[in-house]
């Protein structure tokens, strides 16, 4: 019997795998702009009935040559093709407010929104790495003002996506008119750092708004998700910080009349399946051998803002400051390497496996079943999965564990509806002119 309460699902997709060393795992494949992987992943997503495919997105060309940074797809443009090839998986993909304007923000995931009928979601993020600046000839703001910029974005993408009441493409041949008068409300935003004078180029999309995803997780990055957020990722690598860090931000939607439900938390989730605990052991050993150390310490240096490479590798884990770039997550790391007294060599493969993010290695059984403790006891809504490499290990979730989810009544059978944000249980947003004065005078 499937319970009332059910279990989100997301696949992170970064070809190369979660782990470091996943793309060199010989039952991998190993990355690159590879349209035939991703087309399987969204195939096989959809026949696990998940929620949404997402990626992440950053413009650098990485650490050390690594394939998660280069040889990837640019989001928009493969979620627009994968639109084509599924017909129920919701498409999400991460674009920044640092470095993008909202009207070319809010028109392509618009336009995502009518190409895949109602399935797009956008990743708000405000890009970490100053080195993402670069390619822009830009310096990379501070933490506080990302988020100043995050939030005047959010704000006029929703102002553009009103631009037209739902009904105001008639396309009325016998009359000549294409729209309904007065169904167009021009924005008119002007901020500190964005001004849109001008509406979209194109109608209300059918989820009314793409849905809002946000992954930062620092005091600006959670008040940002309270009022805006409609799913949030987080990187939670034990439950109980996982549930301090639910019920906190559950217990801020409140201040903006938002009910707990109209947010759904999402941890990182990298499962690590064998058939038996020992394989998967051995699995991962296996991909613990192939790491490239100085790989790692890249990864653990740009986590944590400042460069380890001088560092002792087989001393403990020395005291840092707080790193601008990175305040939530570089702290839950220290946290951990102290609480868990970890040499600098051991936080490097901690990070190398899945940056910081809950790691379950075992049986599809024992998989599942921290999943249902995090759902059940207030760490979490569902999982964005990451696994440690494609396609092998995402077929084994989708084959192994989706059926045990689905026979504990946790996770659904079939897909509720058409659109994301009715399988997510989300409502769709009325326009913020549905009720103004101009329609109710027709
Ligand atoms: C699952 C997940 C995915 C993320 N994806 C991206 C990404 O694609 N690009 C990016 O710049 N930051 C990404 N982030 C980082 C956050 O958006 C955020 O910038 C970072 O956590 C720092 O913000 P904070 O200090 O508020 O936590 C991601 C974080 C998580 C947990």
């Amino acid at each position: 019997m499937a319970e009332a309460r059910q279990m989100r699902l997301g696949i992170f997709v970064q070809a190369a795998g979660h782990h470091v060393a996943g793309w060199r795992h010989p039952d991998a494949i190993p990355g690159g702009p590879d349209l035939a992987l991703m087309k399987h992943i969204a195939a096989t997503a959809e026949r696990g009935r998940f929620d949404m495919f997402f990626l992440a997105d950053n413009f650098t060309t990485g650490y050390a040559e690594h394939p998660s940074s280069i040889g990837k797809f640019e989001p928009l443009t493969l979620l627009s093709v994968l639109s084509a090839v599924t017909t129920h998986l919701g498409l999400a993909a991460t674009a920044s407010t640092t470095y993008a304007e909202p009207y070319h923000v809010a028109r392509a995931f618009a336009s995502l929104d009518h190409l895949s009928g109602g399935r797009a979601a956008w990743n708000v993020v405000t890009t970490s790495y100053p080195k993402n600046g670069a390619v822009f000839g830009r310096q990379h703001p501070p933490h506080a003002e990302r988020y100043a910029m995050a939030e005047e974005f959010v704000e006029a993408c929703r102002l553009l996506w009103d631009s037209w009441d739902d009904d105001a493409f008639v396309m009325d041949k016998a009359l000549g008119s294409f729209v309904r008068p007065g169904t167009l409300h021009i924005p008119d935003f002007e901020g500190r750092y964005f001004t849109v004078k001008g509406g979209l180029n194109l109608p209300r999309c059918p989820q009314g708004q793409p849905v809002i995803i946000q992954a930062g997780s620092s005091a600006p990055g959670q008040a940002l998700a309270a009022r805006t957020a409609e799913v949030v990722f987080t990187a939670q690598n034990n439950l109980p910080d996982a549930q301090e860090f639910y019920a906190g931000l559950k217990a801020q939607l409140a201040q903006h009349d938002r009910a707990p439900d109209a947010l759904k938390i999402m941890p990182g989730f990298m499962p690590v399946i064998g058939e038996t605990e020992a394989e998967a052991r051995a699995l991962f050993a296996e991909l613990s051998s192939k790491l490239d150390m100085k790989q790692a310490n890249t990864v653990l240096s740009d986590r944590l803002g400042m460069d380890m490479s001088g560092f002792e590798l087989d001393a403990p884990v020395p005291e840092l400051p707080e790193s601008e770039h990175l305040k939530s997550r570089a702290l839950l790391l220290l946290e951990t390497a102290r609480r868990e007294g970890l040499t600098l060599r051991e936080l490097c493969h901690r990070v190398a496996a899945s940056r910081g993010h809950l790691t379950v290695i075992g049986t599809p059984v024992q998989v599942a079943d921290v999943m249902e403790q995090w759902f059940r006891q207030g760490g979490a809504d569902g999982f964005n999965l990451m696994p440690p490499f494609f396609p092998g290990q995402f077929d084994a979730f989708v084959d192994q564990v989706v059926p045990i989810l689905q026979a504990r009544g946790l996770f659904r059978r079939e897909y509720e509806g058409r659109t994301l944000r009715e399988n997510l249980g989300l409502a769709r947003p009325a326009s913020r002119y549905a009720s103004a004065m101009g329609r109710a005078a027709e």
